[in-house]
């Protein structure tokens, strides 16, 4: 059975922590869900590590739509968490709703993110409203890279910390079951965390949020045009690839690849009633 928002934040009451994880396709998702993670996001990151933009702002909803799809096939156990893309929800909140809903509808998303704190509390509460659950994302908002001026840590200004207090605590009381803590400093998101009663989950917030989430190819190295201070990889899975498609090459190259093991045989008396092969005019 697939876990629930409840079990999440059972999590959170029994200080088990949590670990989330991005997937994008459903053969990764199969992996990521036989490990046992709890709750998978389909990240808007996918527009960086898998169709290769240079920033999430160019995702669309048709794009968030059939990776989700493809991530809920492969999972049975993980509650998938659908990212809302640049522009789905920001210029009204019934834009949010239709396309949140859409998540759940088109999509099989168990819930729905979206970035911002104080300003977006008000359409979390109606999308909440609508019986979609809602994670919220304060701190490193990239779908506001320009407004910030880069990927930088947030938070290190008595003014921002206290803003970022104010934002997780207006998404609390918004219906929020849980918000990403991303690039906050670590006692901030401490301070943070102690006084929600929901799951903080952090990427870059250090090791007093309720959970972290990665992005999968940053731990598995499979993404080589960032390589983020705050992951921490697991595997080399890009040097793996690497090698075994020069084997490939090299093989087919010389010739030993395939071998008789790999291909296929018939009657070859069958050959004899064929018209004679046409010989090559090279
Ligand atoms: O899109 C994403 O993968 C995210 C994580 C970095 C939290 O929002």
């Amino acid at each position: 059975m697939r876990n629930t928002i409840q079990g999440i934040q059972d999590m959170k009451r029994h200080g088990d922590r949590i670990a989330m994880l991005t997937a994008y396709d459903y053969s990764t998702a199969k992996l990521v869900d036989a490990a046992g993670v709890p709750m998978i996001l389909v990240g808007d990151t996918l527009g960086m590590v898998m169709l290769g933009y240079e920033t999430t702002l160019h995702v669309t909803m048709d794009d968030m739509v059939r990776h989700i799809q493809a991530v809920v096939r492969g999972t049975s156990q993980a509650l998938v968490v659908g990212d809302l893309p640049f522009m789905s929800y920001q210029a009204s909140s019934d834009d949010a709703v239709r396309n949140a809903g859409r998540f759940l509808q088109d999509g099989g998303a168990q819930a729905v993110k979206l970035e911002g704190g104080v300003p977006m509390a008000a359409t979390v509460r109606r999308i909440v409203d609508c019986g979609i659950p809602v994670m919220g994302h304060i701190g490193l908002t990239p779908q506001s890279v320009n407004q910030l001026g880069g990927y930088k840590v947030q938070g290190r200004t008595p003014e921002v910390a206290s803003r970022l207090l104010d934002d997780a605590r207006a998404l609390e009381e918004a219906g929020a079951f849980s918000i990403v803590l991303e690039c906050v400093p670590a006692p901030l998101s401490a301070r943070i965390t102690e006084g929600l009663s929901i799951p903080t989950i952090g990427i870059g917030a250090g090791p007093h949020c309720d959970g972290q989430v990665q992005v999968i190819h940053d731990i598995l190295g499979l993404f080589s045009d960032l390589r983020p201070r705050h992951a921490r990889r697991y595997a080399e899975v890009g040097d793996v690839i690497r090698e075994a498609l020069q084997q490939y090459v090299a093989d087919v190259v010389a010739g030993t690849f395939p071998t008789a093991k790999e291909s296929f045989s018939m009657d070859e008396r069958i050959l004899d009633t064929l018209s004679p092969a046409a010989a090559s005019s090279a």
